[in-house]
């Protein structure tokens, strides 16, 4: 039979061999377990003459505590390597240079946004806001373009499954506004239309502005003013003419075309401006009596002009941009001479 004290110093070098703690309970077993040296041992006591058992079962008590306790040592020495060892690797090293981020910018077609709004905002004009997707009503009928009237054959419309469509113009936010307030009213309405029409001079959703002003005595010399002054501030150019061509629009009467002298060539003729020396830049109009009748506006008191722009169409010529699939791809190296 071996010694107590070589069993417990074999578990000692045993135990502290072992660095995982699954695998020391395991070994625990080997000797206290079950069928474990120790636990034998207590068990074979009956076979001792009765005089040496309480000596005997003293001692390999002694020895299980001895064990318990050297266990218990080794729990708390690899527990606390384990709690270190993560420690170590979670810890952040505050002094390393940081990875730094890429500096953003606003695209193109919002800064024009922005500034177009904020030219207007400066003279007055609020800024609203309509639905992407609106009704038949909203989009054709309440500007005066009743079903089956050609002028919707002008507008390449995308229609959703209830008869419903996405907007083809930023017209209709003219129609919600007037609905939800009174009159004298001045407003510019930006926003995205869409138009079932994809090629390099068109894509499938492009950005307006729309433009309405409502009092007793809004006229066309006034529509002139405001929109051949804003054309000025927008390009940054005194020396910028007009002129204005007339033109149709169901929901204006008279309407027109404004065209700018180009911003390129001062009006001297250039690829621009296929060599005429002139840009077109909006539609206008006086407002169409059938259209205020639809809102229920007195047109005997409340007359009104309305002008529409291309918001591409305009950051192009601003920012000399010659394809206009250049604001929708998203290629940063475009985007990023915006910043
Ligand atoms: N809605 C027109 C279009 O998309 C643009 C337009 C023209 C708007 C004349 C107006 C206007 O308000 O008076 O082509």
């Amino acid at each position: 039979m071996r010694s107590l004290d070589e069993i417990v110093g074999e578990a000692n070098t045993l135990f502290n061999s072992i660095s995982d703690t699954t695998e020391l309970e395991q070994v625990k077993a080997r000797y206290l377990g079950k069928n474990g040296e120790l636990t034998d041992l207590l068990k074979a006591l009956g076979k001792l003459p009765a005089e040496q058992r309480p000596a005997m079962g003293s001692q390999i008590n002694q020895a299980k505590d001895q064990l318990e306790a050297l266990l218990k040592d080794r729990r708390l020495f690899l527990q606390e390597k384990k709690l270190e060892e993560k420690l170590k690797e979670e810890a952040l090293d505050v002094t390393m240079p940081g990875r730094g981020h890429d500096k953003g910018g606003l695209h193109p077609v919002t800064q024009t946004l922005i500034r177009i709004e904020s030219l207007f905002h400066s003279i007055g004009y609020e800024v609203a806001s309509g639905p992407e997707v609106e009704t038949d009503f909203y989009n054709f009928t309440a500007l005066n373009i009743p079903e089956n009237h050609p002028a919707r054959a002008m507008h390449d419309t995308f229609y959703i499954e209830n008869g419903d469509l996405l907007r083809t113009h930023t017209s209709p936010v003219q129609i919600h506004f007037m609905l939800e307030n009174k009159p004298p009213l001045k407003l510019i309405a930006p926003g995205r239309v869409y138009r079932c029409d994809s090629d390099v001079t068109h894509t499938p959703m492009f950005h307006q502005v729309e433009g309405l002003w409502i009092d007793e005595e809004a006229n066309f010399a006034a529509l002139k003013g405001v929109l051949t002054n804003f054309m000025a501030c927008f390009f940054e150019r005194d020396d910028l003419s007009a002129r204005f061509r007339p033109s149709f629009f169901p929901f204006t009467e008279p309407s027109a075309e404004m065209d700018i002298s180009c911003v390129k060539c001062n009006g001297n003729g250039c690829r621009i401006c296929s060599h005429t020396g002139w840009l077109e830049v909006l539609g206008c109009g006086m407002v169409h009596p059938n259209v205020l009748k639809h809102v229920d506006i007195d047109h005997a008191q409340y007359v009104g002009f309305a002008f529409g722009m291309g918001v591409e169409r305009l950051a192009m010529l601003r920012y000399s941009v010659s394809d206009l699939r250049l604001f929708f791809e998203n290629d940063l190296r475009f985007l990023k001479q915006f910043n």
